[in-house]
């Protein structure tokens, strides 16, 4: 009752798509190869191809968000369809082309684009010579982000990469993405401060380069609760993964550097793996530079964690199938991650906590006061919908939005500004590790004939889109 009844009139309201999920066309066009396709072909589980064939679908994809009320969109650009080996040799022109396209069709059918420069696609022979391990990779980063800057003025919302955290956890310590190792949290959190230094660089260039738009990077972020409170165990593995997935990140965007328990927490951890991670100074002096120039931060939202200490061997397994209760993340030296009874879960054993939500917006409210606007960039519930007689029932993705979206009014009450929600995800999807029966869509899609429906949630977004109430 003490929440505001209304968003903002500004509000963005959208859904979230990325290059290789959607596009299809992986290797024609130009386009270049990244790590996945290799690695896809080699497990034969699924194929990223067509995926939604959003590279001829578009158009009426965009019709789509139109119809139902969205005004933005979240899309990335696949940097090997513009730079097929990376930075390095002359663009693609059919890929930058594309591009031009697909952002005239958001201008014609009102719907803003939210473009992303990296969404976990590095062009293979990037990836494959370490990626950001590899400081070469962090100068060509900057070289194709110039060129974008220059080649679509038409842009002006940009974010640098999505989910750093993501990209490296799953590769460097979870070992679930192409040449994935387990354990490896100094190289985790190595490539985590690379990728930081590379979007800092990102943001020089474009605010140096006087760009009329706005930039920013994405960060998967997740609240880490002690399972108990009243354990120290509990409360220091939360704290331990709260570094590994948000707080290396969050100080690296905010501040440039890292706080000293922030910095105490990294020396446990890669003791943990037996490595260091290296800050140079003349990298910390541009990354404190671009700390006060974001001009928005990107949170994707899908649960919190409740952490237990834990000191036995590391043992992870990841649910890919949507087989509840099958997954484990136990990590040596860091902690276990658990379910407090009466928390509900999804299939795929995601926890469904959006308080968790509103304790992260104020927390990065607080402990950044520098931050100028969130965006929620990705928010959503992965199921097993079945179209039944031409609809599609998701009366539980429904209430995980809508119970989302009540904390975000919460916290714009409360003072925090932000600016919009993208729901992940726009239509049905590929999915990196769990392939097409892991649903997230506004739109299912019928993944032989390409065929769109509408599910209950769309009518219903549409509803708080149009009248921006709950
Ligand atoms: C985010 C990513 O991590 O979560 C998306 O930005 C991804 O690319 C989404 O698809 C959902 O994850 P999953 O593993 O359920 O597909």
């Amino acid at each position: 009752a003490d929440t505001p009844q209304r968003f903002p009139d500004n509000f963005v309201f959208g859904g979230a798509t990325a290059a290789y999920q959607v596009e299809g066309a992986c290797q024609t066009h130009g386009k270049g190869k990244v790590a996945w396709d290799d690695y896809l072909a080699q497990q034969g589980r699924f194929s990223p191809e067509p995926a939604c064939d959003f590279y001829n679908r578009y158009d009426s994809d965009l019709e789509l968000c139109e119809r139902f009320g969205m005004n933005g969109i979240r899309v990335s650009i696949a940097w090997s369809r513009i730079f097929p080996n990376g930075g390095v040799g002359e663009p693609n022109p059919e890929g930058i082309a594309f591009y031009h396209n697909l952002f005239a069709s958001c201008r014609a059918r009102g719907v803003e684009p939210y473009v992303t420069l990296h969404h976990f696609d590095s062009p293979a022979a990037l990836y494959a010579n370490g990626d950001f391990l590899n400081r070469d990779t962090i100068d060509a980063f900057e070289a194709y982000a110039r060129f974008c800057f220059d080649e679509y003025p038409e842009v002006t919302r940009w974010f640098t990469f999505n989910e750093i955290a993501a990209a490296t956890l799953n590769r460097y310590v979870e070992g679930t993405w192409p040449q994935g190792k387990k354990g490896c949290l100094h190289e985790c959190l190595q490539a985590q401060h690379n990728m930081m230094l590379a979007h800092a660089r990102a943001v020089l260039a474009y605010k140096q380069g006087g760009y009329p738009g706005t930039i920013g990077v994405i960060h998967a972020l997740e609240y880490k609760y002690p399972y108990d409170p009243a354990c120290p165990g509990d409360v220091q593995a939360a704290k331990n993964d709260d570094v590994l997935q948000n707080r290396l990140l969050l100080d690296a965007t905010f501040r440039g550097d890292y706080a000293p328990d922030t910095l105490q927490i990294i020396d446990h951890l890669c003791q943990a793996s037996n490595g260091s991670v290296e800050f140079l100074d003349d990298d910390l002096s541009i990354m404190r530079r671009a700390a006060q120039l974001n001009d928005c931060l990107g949170i994707n939202y899908y649960q919190s964690r409740f952490l237990k200490a834990f000191d036995g061997e590391t043992d992870l397994h990841h649910n890919g199938t949507g087989d509840k209760g099958t997954g484990r993340w136990r990590v040596a030296g860091v902690g276990e991650r658990a379910v407090r009874p009466g928390v509900p879960t999804t299939d795929w054993d995601w926890i469904i906590y959006p308080k968790g939500l509103f304790d992260l917006m104020m927390d990065i409210s607080l402990c950044y006061p520098n931050y100028k606007q969130l965006f929620i960039t990705e928010n959503g519930m992965g199921r097993k919908d079945q179209l039944v007689d031409g609809t599609v029932d998701d009366s539980e993705r429904i209430a995980y939005v809508e119970d989302h979206l009540r904390w975000i009014l919460k916290a714009i009450e409360c003072g925090v500004d932000v600016g919009g929600y993208f729901m992940w995800s726009l239509q049905d999807q590929f999915s990196w590790t769990n392939g097409y029966n892991k649903r997230y869509g506004f739109f299912y899609v019928d993944f032989e004939t390409q065929q769109r429906t509408p599910k209950a949630s769309a009518y219903w977004f549409k509803r708080v889109a149009q009248t921006k109430r709950l």
